[in-house]
């Protein structure tokens, strides 16, 4: 979804952008609650142990990927510079998490 948001933003379709950015950032408030403490198991096999061992900071990764998707909505129309905000706004996040609690492959 990530990859469709960079592609509508580079043509200038920025609500349709806009729209799915919302709809991602709803999508990872809801992950918070994917991983529950009782069930160590997540929802698919890449998820490392250390996201229970390190929960409150993957769950603050979460919230923070999820507030910066908002204000990239905001943001997205203004800038001169789409790549580059996004790479802050989304990327970067995306990044932060995935190297440290999602296995190599
Ligand atoms: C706070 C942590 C975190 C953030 C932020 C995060 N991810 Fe992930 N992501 C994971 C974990 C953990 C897995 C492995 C989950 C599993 O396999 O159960 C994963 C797996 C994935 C996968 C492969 C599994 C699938 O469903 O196909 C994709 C693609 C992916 N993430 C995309 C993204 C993108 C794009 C972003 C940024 C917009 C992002 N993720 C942000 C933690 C995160």
């Amino acid at each position: 979804m990530a990859k469709r948001v960079q592609s509508l933003s580079e043509q200038g379709k920025f609500d349709e952008a806009i729209k799915l950015m919302i709809r991602m950032s709803e999508g990872y408030k809801k992950v918070v609650d994917m991983f529950p403490d009782n069930t160590k198991e997540g929802f698919g096999t890449e998820a490392l142990p250390t996201i229970w061992e390190d929960k409150e900071n993957f769950n603050q990764l979460m919230v923070k990927t999820s507030d910066d998707l908002i204000k990239l909505t905001s943001l997205i129309k203004n800038t001169d510079n789409i790549e580059a905000t996004l790479g802050q706004f989304m990327w970067g996040n995306c990044k932060a998490c995935h190297n440290k609690y999602r296995e190599e492959h």
